[in-house]
C-alpha cells in the first residue's frame, strides 16, 4: 500500500492506494468520530463490495443505503433519499458518511455530507478508475441539474480516501477506458513525462497490469493533490483540471446523462481543446495528433457526437462554471504538459472547431464506440 496526502492544513487527509484495502478497519476507523456510519452505494457496487466494506466498521452502528445506478440518478431527488435515511435514523453531527462506488456515488454522498446539518464527515471508497484517479480527491461534491452538469454542489473534503486497486477487476472495459481519459488529462495539463509513460504503457493499463495501474493511480493522485493543495476552491490553477470538461459537459448534458460516459465526453473534449489550441497557433498538428492517438489507444471516442448541432453545442457550453461576466473561458494547451485558462479566443474559432469535428464525424459515420 502507498499513502499520499492532500495537504490542506486542518483538513488534510490521506489517500491510501493498494490491493485489498476495502474492509480494512485500520485505514478508516481513526477518521470516524462518532458511532453512526452510513454507507451509500448503488445496485451494482453494493452486491460486489458492501459486505466487505461493512467489516471495516466493526464497532459502529452502520446503516446502508443502496441507490439506483447511473449518472441520470445524480440529482436532487435521489440526494433526498440520503437525507431521508439520515433523518429517519436520527443521524447527528458526529456521523460519518461513506461513499462506496464510482464518481456518481462519491459526488452525491459527498454533497449529502456537505449539507446535512451544515456538514458532517465523509470517507471516499472509490471503486472505478475514474473515481480513484480524480473524483474522490479534492472535495468537489454535487449533483446535476437538467439544465447543467454538476451545477449544484459544494466543496467539502473527505476525511480519508481508500482506493482498493483490486476493485478494478470487476470494472467493465468501457469504464476502465473512461477512467483513462482523466489519467491522460494529468499528462496533458502538467506532467509531460507521465504523458510519454502513458504512450508506452497504455496496453499494460488496458490489460489491467496491476503494477501499471497502481503507478497510474498514484501519479494521477499526486498531480491532483498538488493542485488541490494550492487552489482548493478553484480560484485559479485548479481550473486546469477541467481540460476538455466544458466541451465534455456539453456532450453529456446534450446527449442525456448516462448516454456518453463522463470520461468519454472529456476525452473528445480534450481533443477539441487541443484542436482549438492549434487554431490559436499554440500547438502544431503533430502534437494534436499525439493527443488524439493516445486517446484512441485508450479505446476512447475521438469525435463529438454528430447529433449535437453546433448551435446547441455552443449553447450548452455556456452553462459552465468557467463563464465569467458572460464570457466563456476554456482550458487550452500551450504544449503537452502546459495548459492555460483563456477567454481570449475569437468566438468564430470555437464554432469552426465544432463544425469541423462534425464534418469528420459525418465522414466516419460514427462517434461512439
Ligand atoms: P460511475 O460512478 O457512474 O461508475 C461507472 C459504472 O461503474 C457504474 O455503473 C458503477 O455502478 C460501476 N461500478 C463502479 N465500481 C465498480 C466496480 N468496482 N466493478 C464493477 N462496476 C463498478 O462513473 P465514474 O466514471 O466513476 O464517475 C463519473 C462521475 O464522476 C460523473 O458524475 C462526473 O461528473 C464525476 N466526477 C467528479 C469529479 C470530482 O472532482 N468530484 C471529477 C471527475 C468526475
Ligand atoms: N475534476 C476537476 C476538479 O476536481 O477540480
Amino acid at each position: 500500500m502507498n499513502t499520499l496526502h492532500v495537504d490542506l492544513g486542518k483538513r488534510s487527509y490521506p489517500i491510501h492506494i493498494g490491493a485489498g484495502l476495502i474492509g480494512n478497519p485500520d485505514l478508516v476507523i481513526p477518521h470516524v468520530r462518532g458511532k453512526q456510519v452510513l454507507i451509500v452505494t448503488n445496485t451494482t457496487v453494493g452486491p460486489l463490495y458492501l459486505e466487505r466494506a461493512l467489516t471495516a466498521f466493526p464497532d459502529k452502528r452502520v446503516e446502508t443505503l443502496v441507490l439506483p445506478d447511473g449518472e441520470q440518478y445524480k440529482n436532487l431527488e435521489i440526494l433526498n433519499r440520503i437525507y431521508d435515511c439520515l433523518l429517519g435514523h436520527r443521524f447527528h453531527r458526529q456521523a460519518t458518511l461513506v461513499a462506496l462506488g464510482g464518481g456518481v456515488i462519491g459526488d452525491i454522498t459527498g454533497f449529502a455530507a456537505a449539507s446535512y446539518q451544515r456538514g458532517v464527515d465523509f470517507i471516499q471508497i472509490p471503486t472505478t478508475l475514474l473515481s480513484q484517479v480524480d473524483s474522490s480527491v479534492g472535495g468537489k461534491t454535487g449533483v446535476n441539474h437538467a439544465l447543467g452538469k454538476n451545477m449544484i454542489g459544494a466543496f467539502h473534503q473527505p476525511v480519508c480516501v481508500v482506493a482498493d486497486t483490486t476493485s478494478l477487476d470487476t470494472l467493465e472495459d468501457r469504464e476502465l477506458s473512461a477512467g483513462l481519459a482523466e489519467v491522460i488529462k494529468y499528462g496533458l495539463i502538467r506532467d509531460p513525462e507521465f504523458f510519454s509513460w502513458l504512450q508506452q504503457n497504455m496496453d499494460a493499463l488496458l490489460e489491467r497490469d496491476r503494477g501499471a495501474l497502481a503507478y497510474a493511480i498514484e501519479r494521477s493522485c499526486r498531480n491532483k493533490a498538488e493542485v488541490v493543495a494550492r487552489d482548493e476552491t478553484e480560484q485559479g490553477e485548479r481550473a486546469l483540471l477541467n481540460l476538455g470538461h466544458t466541451f465534455g459537459h456539453a456532450i453529456e448534458t446534450g446527449m442525456g446523462y448516462g448516454s456518453w460516459l463522463h470520461g468519454e465526453a472529456v476525452a473528445v473534449g480534450m481533443i477539441m481543446a487541443a484542436d482549438m489550441s492549434m487554431r490559436m497557433g499554440w500547438l502544431d498538428h503533430d502534437t494534436v495528433q499525439r493527443v488524439e492517438n493516445l486517446i484512441d489507444q485508450a479505446r476512447l471516442p475521438t469525435r463529438a457526437p454528430g447529433e449535437l448541432a453546433t448551435d446547441r453545442f455552443i449553447e450548452l457550453m455556456g452553462v459552465d462554471k468557467k463563464v465569467q461576466d458572460g464570457r466563456l473561458n476554456l482550458v487550452l494547451l500551450h504544449a503537452i504538459g502546459s495548459a492555460v485558462v483563456s477567454g481570449e479566443f475569437p468566438p468564430a474559432l470555437l464554432r469552426t472547431t465544432i463544425d469541423d469535428h462534425h464534418a469528420i464525424t459525418a465522414k466516419r459515420g460514427l462517434s461512439l464506440r
